[in-house]
């Protein structure tokens, strides 16, 4: 997978559906003034018109390009979900372009293969939906091309969901599986390409964003996929419920991506179905702080389920659990970067990196981040503390600077307001002041803070480029070693380039030690 934009690494907003635009605007101002930071809000079926993929409704959106520009104004990029299912309706564009460019997916008799839904329930003029063949190169590049409507306005990328695809009332809630696909030219039935079906669909998405936006990184999201459907979408688990158990379940699962190669992925934050407590909620948050994919969703007519929708404490503490992230961001695109290059997760199972050690096999109630970052969230009810299994080698409290001796179960504190995250003794950890969203990082300083081992000794990378542009594949990035050191006695931090040219990262650096002092440079 290609290195992501890295404004799809902050906080996105999301619900079954923020709308009309009145509400979207409201939305947006309100992260603002409650200074939670956030960089995505993301628009569900219900801005379209009649649920027919690539419309706007225009009473709810009368003027998409001008509310995707102020949004842009205040740092927020808008994701808009497309799915795969153009309504049955002559007059209807990509319907009619559809027919005319045989792009359709169709019965064993040669007519198009039609089913419900979304489409199904638009008010006005109900009606069974189509489906493209993305098994089809030509019906793959002529779908991407139909992304341009988005991203001439801005929309900065795309949600390809119901892509199993889902198609209601029918045995296995999907296509009939002797609905005949072209498969690349060795034409076949839907039972040999049902897997596959929503891979080509962000293949198709993903590729139409690259040829429109040659010099954009795109931003896909999928909620069906297969094997090598990492080079096109980030993927989140789908449905998932505002419980308990559906929290604990997520781990275990976004490790399994990670580990089926994978690293870019997310659960629905808080729990799509039902609605979280205020405690669920905020343990939800902490939980995913270091999910790459980073988004609260919530299903149709439910509460708001934002960031300060619960009232104190929680609040407060969501608030400073979203800030964390920001403050990690360039700790966490380091190691998003790892993973475009070597396809090792950014979530990790602890048997990954400690495979020797049995007792750490089979947990997933606690992770790594990278090689340098241990996480144990909270994922049970009112719960202050909770057991964790440190690995071989010295661990030291992110929070506190206490230093916890590995190969050992501890009991640590975990109040509601912490996340208990440990740093591997001997590592250098790049950070950087809260900002509101990632295009307020430039002006900040990068903050590399050392967690010394027992002799002192620490060191840590830092990848960075522009987060946006293509340029880092001709060398427009930079790859440093921070190192500390003891100069005459006292702390420093020596910095070197490994790789690439520090013009692509202009940004000041600074240093600091385990408490958050300031350390110079050597
Ligand atoms: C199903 C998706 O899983 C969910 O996230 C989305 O909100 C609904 N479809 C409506 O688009």
């Amino acid at each position: 997978m290609e290195q992501p934009p890295r404004w799809a690494l902050g906080y996105h907003q999301s619900r079954w559906s923020y709308y009309p635009e009145s509400r979207v605007r409201r939305l947006a101002d309100t992260f603002r003034q409650e200074k939670v930071p956030a960089d995505t809000l993301w628009l569900d079926i219900d801005y379209q018109d009649e649920f027919k993929p690539f419309t706007w409704s225009a009473e709810r959106f009368p003027d998409p390009a001008k509310l995707v520009s102020d949004l842009r104004a205040q740092g927020f990029r808008t994701v808009v979900i497309v799915d795969p299912h153009p309504t049955k309706e002559p007059g209807y564009r990509i319907f009619d372009e559809g027919v005319a460019g045989d792009h359709f997916v169709k019965n064993p008799d040669g007519t198009l293969y039609e089913g419900p839904v979304w489409p199904i329930n638009a008010p006005n003029k109900p009606g069974n939906s189509v489906f493209p063949d993305f098994t089809r190169p030509a019906t793959r590049a002529w779908w991407g091309q139909q992304y341009r409507m988005f991203t001439d306005i801005g929309i900065a990328g795309i949600w390809n969901d119901m892509n199993e695809p889902s198609v209601w009332f029918q045995p296995q809630n999907s296509m009939a599986l002797d609905a005949r696909h072209d498969h690349d030219g060795q034409p076949t039935n839907h039972a040999e390409v049902h897997n596959i079906y929503g891979m080509q669909m962000t293949r198709s998405t993903f590729e139409g964003l690259t040829a429109l936006k040659p010099n954009e990184r795109p931003f896909v999201l999928t909620r069906a996929t297969f094997a090598g459907g990492q080079r096109y979408a980030w993927v989140w688990t789908g449905d998932n419920r505002a419980e308990w158990a559906s929290l604990q379940q997520s781990i275990p699962m976004l490790l399994n991506f990670g580990l089926s190669g994978f690293p870019y992925i997310g659960a629905d934050v808080g729990g799509f179905s039902g609605f979280p407590s205020g405690e669920l909620f905020t343990r939800w948050l902490q939980a995913a702080l270091f999910s790459p994919f980073f988004r609260g969703h919530t299903e149709q007519a439910t509460p708001d389920q934002e960031p300060w929708s619960f009232g104190p404490p929680y609040t407060a503490i969501n608030k400073s659990t979203v800030e964390l992230r920001y403050r990690l961001l360039p700790h966490l695109y380091t190691v998003v970067e790892e993973a475009s290059r070597t396809g090792l997760p950014v979530m990790r199972p602890l048997m990954l990196e400690y495979p020797e050690d049995p007792q750490t096999h089979g947990r997933g109630d606690q992770f790594l981040v990278g090689t340098d970052l241990l996480v144990a969230p909270v994922l049970t009810e009112a719960q202050t503390a909770r057991d964790v299994y440190f690995p071989t080698g010295e661990w030291i409290d992110f929070h506190t600077g206490a230093r916890v001796e590995g190969g050992k179960t501890h009991k640590v504190d975990a109040p509601l307001h912490r996340l208990p995250i440990f740093v591997r003794a001997g590592s250098i950890i790049a950070m950087q002041p809260v900002v509101q969203h990632t295009g307020e990082m430039a002006a900040q300083p990068i903050v590399f803070r050392a967690f010394p081992d027992a002799q002192g000794r620490a060191t840590g990378t830092l990848y960075d480029d522009d987060g946006e542009s293509m340029a880092y594949r001709d060398g427009a990035f930079l790859r440093q070693r921070a190192t500390l050191r003891s100069v005459r006695g006292s702390a420093c931090v020596a910095l070197e380039t490994v790789e690439g040219d520090t013009g692509a990262s202009p940004r000041e650096r600074r240093f600091e030690d385990v408490q958050g002092q300031p350390l110079p440079a050597c």
